[in-house]
């Protein structure tokens, strides 16, 4: 586990995004190899702030991009979403006036669906709209944090089913995947989870992948989980991020939710996004 330091980085800067979380990171040059030491700075602020916003970016080339996720670990292979030419580990974001959907425009915790969901994932934004197309974020350990005792004492030893079929099925059709290309994974994870760099408790559901807590009646699975994710969708957990272009985010998927807003329609945003394998959920 690694302890939490106060801010006292000397490689880089973490400017505090709200009291909530999140943190702007400047200092850092992602287009070039980042030293040791300064990327154990960069760990170190991820674990604390949740999200980090790399500001004053140039564009990161795939290559870097796919090298600078390595350093977390292995890299996640989305089992739908279309990737980029030639970078199979780079899924891209595009949305543009002919497009059905945007990504990501649910609350979620990304491919929460699979086994060992991602740890974390990294999104610069190359295309941006001249305003709009915002992302939030929340605080899923702050949303655990505040439920009252005995609804923590309930969900403690509860899971839940997370699908991707509802999501995935057609979805990326007018991008070039076939429905009979993709995987749709299904998993069970616990509804708390403990976070294996912070040992602290999150609540792990969302509402686009989760489905059904288990061992319930279906009406008292509907009812809990509905009022689980009106409590973590709660304002006061949350965050929104106005992108610059080139800025790079950086989530932890284990600890925090995040939406897209497509409210720029009909101007383009497109970005490349490089995921870090997770663990299962604990
Ligand atoms: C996503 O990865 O869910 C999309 C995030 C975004 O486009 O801002």
């Amino acid at each position: 586990m690694v302890a939490l330091k106060p801010n006292d980085y000397k490689l880089i800067v973490a400017k505090p995004f709200s009291p909530n979380m999140a943190a702007e990171i400047y200092g850092v040059d992602l287009s070039q190899n980042i030293p040791d030491d300064q990327f154990a700075e960069i760990e170190n602020a991820f674990l604390k702030y949740q999200v980090l916003f790399f500001k004053e970016q140039k564009e990161v080339p795939p290559e870097q991009h796919v090298a600078f996720g390595k350093r977390f670990g292995p890299l996640h292979a989305h089992p739908a979403a279309p990737t980029m030419a030639g970078h199979p580990e780079v899924f891209e974001i595009h949305a543009t006036k002919d497009s059905k959907i945007a990504n990501g425009e649910f609350w979620h915790s990304d491919v929460s669906c699979d086994e060992t969901p991602p740890l974390g994932t990294m999104l610069q934004i190359h295309i941006a709209p001249p305003c709009g197309g915002d992302t939030m974020f929340n605080n899923m350990y702050a949303a655990y944090d505040d439920l009252s005792g005995p609804i923590k004492d309930m969900i403690g030893s509860l899971s839940a089913l997370h699908s991707s079929e509802h999501i995935y099925k057609g979805r990326y059709n007018d991008r070039g995947r076939k429905d009979t290309d993709i995987d749709c994974p299904e998993a069970v994870h616990p509804i708390v989870r403990t976070h294996p760099g912070t040992g602290k408790r999150s609540l792990f559901v969302n509402r686009t992948f989760t489905t059904k807590i288990l061992g319930l009646a279906d009406t008292e699975s509907e009812a809990i989980l509905a009022m689980l994710l009106e409590h973590a969708e709660h304002i006061k957990y949350q965050i929104r991020f106005r992108w610059t272009l080139n800025d790079m985010a950086f989530w932890d998927n284990r600890c925090c939710m995040h939406r897209a807003i497509w409210d720029y329609w009909p101007e383009e945003r497109k970005g490349r996004r490089v995921t870090v394998k997770g663990d299962r959920p604990k």
